[in-house]
């Protein structure tokens, strides 16, 4: 079954308002029109609002970079998907390896996370990825194995249709460095895999697993051509409107 390419960028913590309008115009000029790809962007939370009302009659989605599993309430500084949905967004990114390595975010909490995006009617790029010492100590595979079966735990064969992997080893995040396209390639095998024994061959073929670290226009051709890559969680590229359109090009381009 092909599966449809999915880019998306994750902003993270960067740009000001003035800096986000601008980067929104630019993209929306330059992908607005994007039919083929799926294509996302997740700017900080302050900002989405205003990035909604600019990529409104585009084909570009607005997501957020995180939520709160509850609805509302005593929780000071947390945001409900509710309230993400009210803006205008319509996915959330859970399990970034920023909220697991540096707000130190569990398998258990963002399984929660996961189920009441869902619940809520949001999709869900939940993410993966081993640190550089698990992968010098041969545990990659069991440590993106744990991740993506307690971040599925209690979601049902349906819900999967909203809800992308995206494998992103750590030390490749933000250092330049990139998976080879072997190493890129026998994780997202292996996730296809575990999502096949988890639910069913179906679903395995149509689940998306994007890939990321340091990817950028020069290295997504390579990438996005691999067989069971099926798209890019992009984060520095994805703060130029020329960057982030020439990896949705590279991804275009694939034969
Ligand atoms: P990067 O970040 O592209 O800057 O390496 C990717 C991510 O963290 O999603």
């Amino acid at each position: 079954m092909p599966r449809k390419l999915y880019i998306a960028g994750n902003w993270k913590m960067n740009t000001s308002l003035a800096e986000c309008a601008a980067l929104t115009e630019g993209l929306v000029e330059r992908l607005g029109d994007v039919a083929d790809v799926d294509l996302a962007i997740a700017p900080p939370f302050v900002y989405l609002q205003a990035v909604g009302r600019q990529v409104q009659g585009s084909r570009i989605a607005l997501g957020a970079q995180n939520m709160f599993y509850e609805d509302n309430g005593a929780y000071t500084g947390e945001t409900s998907a509710a309230m993400l949905k009210d803006v205008g967004c319509c996915f959330v990114i859970l399990g970034h390896s920023e909220r697991r390595h540096v707000i130190g975010e569990t398998d258990e909490l963002i399984n929660r996370k996961v189920l009441k995006a869902l619940a809520d009617g949001l999709t869900v790029i939940l993410a993966v990825g081993e640190l550089l010492e698990q992968r010098q100590a041969g545990q990659t595979m069991d440590v993106v194995r744990r991740q993506v079966q307690v971040g599925l735990e209690g979601v049902g064969v349906a819900e999967m249709a909203g809800v992308t992997l995206a494998y992103e080893p750590v030390w490749a995040i933000g250092t330049g460095e990139t998976a080879s396209p072997a190493q890129a390639q026998d994780v997202h095998a292996m996730i296809r895999t575990l999502v096949g024994d988890l639910y069913d061959a179906e679903t395995a073929a149509a689940t998306r697993i994007q890939y990321g670290g340091s990817v950028k226009p020069s290295n997504a051709a390579e990438l996005l051509a691999l067989d069971d890559v099926d798209g890019a969680l992009v984060g520095g590229a994805s703060l130029k409107a020329e960057d982030f359109a020439g990896i949705v090009q590279a991804g275009r381009d694939v034969p």
